[in-house]
């Protein structure tokens, strides 16, 4: 669940959210878009607590986030996949470890690391690039093995920046199956993307976001 009430943020002087205010349901799929500079990357990042807001209130899972202490934030993240634009994979590890990386921190025995971490991988149709590095692969592939880490740990929630942004038409479909199916199974998903055609392709809840603020919220994109 999401609650967003009268949000505000700014980056110095430049006001990149203005007064949002939205509810999300628990196991709701939800696009956000909107043109670039919008505001949609600002908001995924106040709810996943990398910025605090200037003013306004945010739950995400029960949890209010401006009361949320410093080194709580690890164990909230916890229960979230984030999939970020720029996929932030850990350039020193395989890929293999980038995704047991995570696993570890949930204290699960390195056989099951290793058994869950193929598995997400195969997901994607990446188990043979295991041992490689994230600068070995294509851009769609790093994208790839970014997402498969977000949902290795099953989280109740995934937040999703341009998930699709290094993906040919088909990979991205097929991503979009790929949270529609574990959306299915319970988990609340968001996912921002300025790629209209994606929405049109899965029609879902849509906010669309401009200049800061939400003009529409609803299944039909209107133009
Ligand atoms: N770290 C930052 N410092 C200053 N301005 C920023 C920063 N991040 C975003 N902005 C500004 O905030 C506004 C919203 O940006 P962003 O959330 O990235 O939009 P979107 O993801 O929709 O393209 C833009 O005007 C952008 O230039
Ligand atoms: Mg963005």
């Amino acid at each position: 669940m999401i609650l967003l009430e009268n949000v505000t943020k700014s980056y110095r002087t430049r006001l990149a959210l203005r007064g949002i205010s939205a509810f999300i349901e628990r196991g709701e799929f939800v696009f956000l878009t909107g043109p670039s500079g919008a505001g949609k990357s600002t908001l995924l990042r106040l709810l996943y607590r990398a910025e605090v807001p200037d003013s306004g209130r945010i739950v995400v899972s029960g949890q209010d986030l401006a009361a949320m202490r410093r080194r709580d934030v690890p164990f909230f993240r916890r229960r979230l996949g984030v999939v970020f634009q720029d996929f932030k994979l850990l350039r020193r590890r395989t890929v293999g470890e980038n995704i047991t990386f995570v696993l570890s921190l949930l204290n699960l025995p390195d056989k099951e690391q290793e058994r869950r971490a193929y598995l997400a991988l195969r997901h994607m149709g990446l188990q043979h690039r295991l041992s490689a590095y994230p600068e070995e692969l294509s851009g769609g592939e790093q994208q790839r093995v970014a997402t498969a880490r977000a949902l290795v740990q099953q989280p109740d929630l995934i937040l999703a920046d341009e998930p699709t942004g290094n993906l040919d038409p088909e990979r991205s479909h097929e991503l979009l199956e790929l949270f529609k199916t574990i959306n299915y199974q319970g988990t609340t998903v968001l996912v921002a993307t300025h790629d209209r055609s994606l929405i049109e392709a899965h029609p879902a809840r849509t906010l669309v976001l401009e200049k800061g603020q939400i003009v529409q919220d609803g299944w039909a994109l209107g133009d």
